[in-house]
């Protein structure tokens, strides 16, 4: 049994009811990505390399999402959400040819880490049949209840419909994931799987008594309650939220990353940070973000689908939009956008400007205030700025415009033609002069007033 064959079955064909949205519960984002998104990532991870994803009639949305995170998935329909063992059958054509374990994963439990599955496929690995992720609530009301015999085996799962007042107060609870040693193991057991019990449902965890009178053997692995969390409202959205960025902040500091003040920086599942970063307080990266060795984050930035070289420094204040890409020891000061833009090496934009589709190259100094005007009200244009050149304050660079290496902007121009290398451009009125015009105007003025 190598793990590359075991398959995953991810439900996701509850409605989700209480989230009260139009977006079907397991595609609400969490650090920036679906929870589904989490829970694939996960059996990734863990070395599962196939999945199937069980979803409801008229959710094609989530169907959809989950071949674009894993093209290879198989999506299967529950035409009637009958309970857990029956969204399993749904997924029969799957798990009927896997050659591997198969692992029942929820789409709402976008927590469970990696190695809380390896650990489930090594425990069918050293020969248990049947596995269940357990965890010790602190209020288990909902929950279904781990049974044990007297040799501390597990022997059974109650629902806490069906459970004795003794049973229920049992802390140690069913976190719903389970796997099975083979597609043959689940068939047998799932084929004998009633639905005579207070819900009328088919429950899954009637697998764990089933397996116990084949004398297979059923074993937990123990999950802490925070990874096994699943996701049924905005407000356990919020926690969930709030525990992976925990996770998240805890991981860059942990690869070398300076956090001032790390709850108030949140990042998003795919952030990539060097070593000796710096992040102020304040920081909101979204998806997509690079920042490598030695770069500073200064306060109150918004970053996505950006890439920040070593050395670089940014804000406080920057917003860095999809597209920019900001090179080595590249600075971005205050009040300043890139959106789709490469800013290279050493390059400067201190203050207040707009860079949107375009280049600035190698050492170049952006003057304060400085826009580039790259939409027509129609199309977007380029604007590309040659090494070396400065352009000066206030001044609009209007697309599409190539300003040569070193050439030099007077403040205040509005540029609409291309600038040689090394030229002056300046395009603004002379300047006027009236000697002593200020002070004969005051005089009079004064007299008018003292009459
Ligand atoms: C289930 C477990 C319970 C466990 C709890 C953990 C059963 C019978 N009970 O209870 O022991 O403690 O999870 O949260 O398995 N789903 C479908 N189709 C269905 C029913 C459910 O796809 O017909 C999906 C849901 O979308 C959800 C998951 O299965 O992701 C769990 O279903 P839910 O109804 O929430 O189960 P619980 O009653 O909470
Ligand atoms: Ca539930």
């Amino acid at each position: 049994m190598t793990q590359s064959s075991a398959l995953a079955i991810v439900l996701a064909a509850g409605k989700g009811t209480r989230m009260k949205s139009d977006l079907p519960k397991v595609l609400h984002r969490l650090a920036g990505a679906p929870m589904l998104a989490h829970v694939l990532r996960a059996a990734t991870s863990a070395g599962i390399a196939r999945a199937s994803l069980v979803v409801g009639p008229g959710m094609d949305a989530v169907g959809e999402a989950g071949l674009a995170l894993d093209p290879k998935a198989e999506v299967f329909v529950q035409p009637d959400q009958l309970g857990t063992a029956d969204a399993v059958k749904a997924a029969s054509p799957a798990f009927e040819t896997a050659k591997g374990p198969v692992i029942v994963l929820y789409g709402d439990t976008p927590l469970l880490r990696a190695e809380t599955l390896k650990a489930v496929l090594g425990e069918l690995n050293a020969g248990a049949d049947l596995v269940v992720i357990g965890f010790e609530a602190q209020d288990p009301t909902g929950y279904g209840r781990l049974l044990f015999d007297s040799h501390g085996r597990l022997s059974g799962i109650r629902e806490e419909k069906d459970a004795s007042a003794a049973e229920r107060a049992l802390t140690l609870c069913n976190s719903g994931i389970m796997a099975f040693r083979s597609a043959a193991t689940l068939s047998g057991l799932l084929a004998r799987i009633g639905n005579d019990n207070a819900k009328a449902e088919y429950y899954l965890t009637d697998a764990v008594a089933l397996a116990r009178g084949d004398d297979l053997q059923s074993r937990v692995v123990l999950s802490n309650a925070e990874e096994v969390l699943g996701v049924n409202s905005r407000a356990e959205l919020a926690t969930a939220e709030g525990l992976m960025q925990r996770r998240l902040r805890i991981a860059a500091m942990d690869n070398g990353a300076t956090l001032v003040s790390p709850d108030t920086v949140f990042f998003s599942y795919d952030t990539g940070i060097g070593r000796d970063v710096t992040i102020e307080p304040n920081v909101v990266i979204g998806p997509g973000v690079t920042i490598e060795d030695g770069a500073t984050i200064r306060a109150f930035c918004y970053i996505e689908q950006a890439s920040i070289g070593p050395g670089a420094s940014i804000g406080p204040f920057t917003r860095l939009r999809p597209g920019a890409a900001l090179a080595k020891n590249a600075h971005v000061g205050n009040f300043v956008e890139i959106k789709n833009s490469q800013v290279h090496e050493g390059a400067k934009v201190n203050h207040l400007t707009y860079i949107g589709d375009a280049s600035v190259g190698a050492k170049a100094n952006i003057g304060a205030g400085t826009i580039t005007c790259n939409y027509d009200g129609f199309a977007k244009h380029r604007t590309e700025i040659g090494a070396g050149a400065f352009i000066g304050s206030n001044s609009s660079l209007v697309a599409p415009v190539k300003i040569g290496d070193g050439a030099y902007i007077g403040s205040g121009s509005v540029i609409t033609k291309d600038v040689p290398a090394d030229a002056l451009a300046l395009s603004r009125a002379p300047q006027d002069e009236r000697p002593g015009w200020a002070a004969k105007v005051r005089a009079r003025r004064n007299r008018d007033k003292a009459k």
